[in-house]
């Protein structure tokens, strides 16, 4: 059987306990033999070595096929520490420049929206997010803090080049599915320098997608949309930031964050791509067994896709599809979660 080079990094709060039941389904559903090294990254370490991501650690991380990412972040650890210098360097290391977010409305699974009125055909749309640029690069600095005259900038870096890649694949996405349909989100009347690059190479590279049907919504008012007609997004192209947020949002009216998976991606395959829920650490409910782990299982039927293995990640998705139309109102741990999607994986 072919091997898959696993790394994992389960992280701080609940990304143990979410990890281990994405493990389990995975081990349950493959004919791959899952090489898996885990990584102690997250807080942990940091309290203990002071250490975030040394070197050879991220050096080691890119001989593997594919990463499993917990969850990283903790209260006892400045804010934008374990952000920055693990989670975001792991990105920007590996050029993982795609952040693949589905939001998908499964049967049987409540949303906060009145769906059969606000969507009565079904929620499924995917974000491509950018993920190496935008506002996150760390571009921008602070004078005179802590006077009256503090002043503190934040540069949102848009390149050509980084913008380009992002459109372009978020155009072959599109074409893949049925309604062939991109919204660009940005905010271009008032952020006018990139939001001029970005419709430009919307326009550019559409020109290679002649079956795909572009629009814009500015970035506000796709929150409106997101609330009150979702069933109009098939694939949503957006900056850094405004798909960070957008996310959570899209990942709240189908279900709520437990269930919202991503794919940190490297398209060109240069360098393995990570896979984590969209979710944080949790750290008011770890330890417990109350976290849901479905969206780090989605998480790992995306990894098995990226890999190449579609028949995997689709049995993976129909046992996710069916244990959520039977969960009803049933308190369960997140370990007979996982127990339950593993079995049902197992068969189908
Ligand atoms: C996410 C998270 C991260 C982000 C944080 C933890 C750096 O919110 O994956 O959505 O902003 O990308
Ligand atoms: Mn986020």
């Amino acid at each position: 059987a072919e091997t898959v080079n696993l790394a994992v990094i389960a992280g701080d709060g609940i990304g143990p306990e979410v990890v281990a039941e994405g493990l389990k389904v995975l081990d349950a559903v493959t004919t791959a033999k899952v090489a898996r090294t885990e990584y102690d990254l997250g807080a942990r370490r940091w309290h203990a070595t002071g250490e975030t991501l040394p070197d050879s650690v991220l050096q080691e991380l890119r001989d593997h096929d594919a990463i499993l990412l917990g969850a990283i972040g903790d209260p006892t650890v400045p804010s934008g520490v374990l952000e920055r210098q693990l989670l975001l360097r792991i990105r920007f290391e590996l050029d993982h420049y795609i952040n693949l977010r589905p939001a998908k409305l499964f049967p049987g699974v409540s949303s906060p929206l009145d769906v059969a009125r606000v969507a009565p055909d079904g929620i499924d749309f995917v974000v491509v997010r950018e993920g190496t640029e935008g506002p996150y690069t760390g571009n921008g600095g602070a004078l005179r803090v802590g006077t009256a005259q503090e002043l503190a900038t934040e540069v949102s870096v848009n390149t050509r080049f980084g913008v380009e890649r992002t459109v372009r694949d978020a155009f072959a996405r599109a074409q893949t599915r049925e309604r062939k349909q991109l919204t660009l989100l940005h905010k271009h009347n008032v952020l006018s320098y990139a939001g001029h690059l970005w419709r430009r190479t919307v326009e550019e590279v559409g020109q290679e997608f002649p079956d795909v049907s572009t629009a814009y919504a500015h970035v506000d008012a796709a929150t409106i949309y997101l609330a009150t007609d979702p069933g109009r997004f098939d694939v949503i192209v957006t900056d850094n930031l405004f798909g960070d947020i957008v996310t959570d949002l899209a990942a709240a009216v189908t279900g709520g964050i437990g269930l919202a998976a991503s794919g940190n991606i490297n398209p060109d395959r240069t360098t393995p791509s990570m896979f984590e829920p969209v979710h944080g650490s949790a750290p008011d409910i770890a330890g417990q067994g109350k976290a849901d782990p479905t969206a780090t299982i989605l998480s790992v039927a995306m990894l098995l896709e990226h890999l190449g293995r579609a028949d995997e990640a689709q049995r993976i998705e129909q046992a996710v599809a069916a244990d959520l139309a039977g969960r009803g109102d049933a308190v369960r741990s997140t370990s007979q979660v996982g127990d339950a999607i593993a079995a049902a994986a197992a068969q189908g």
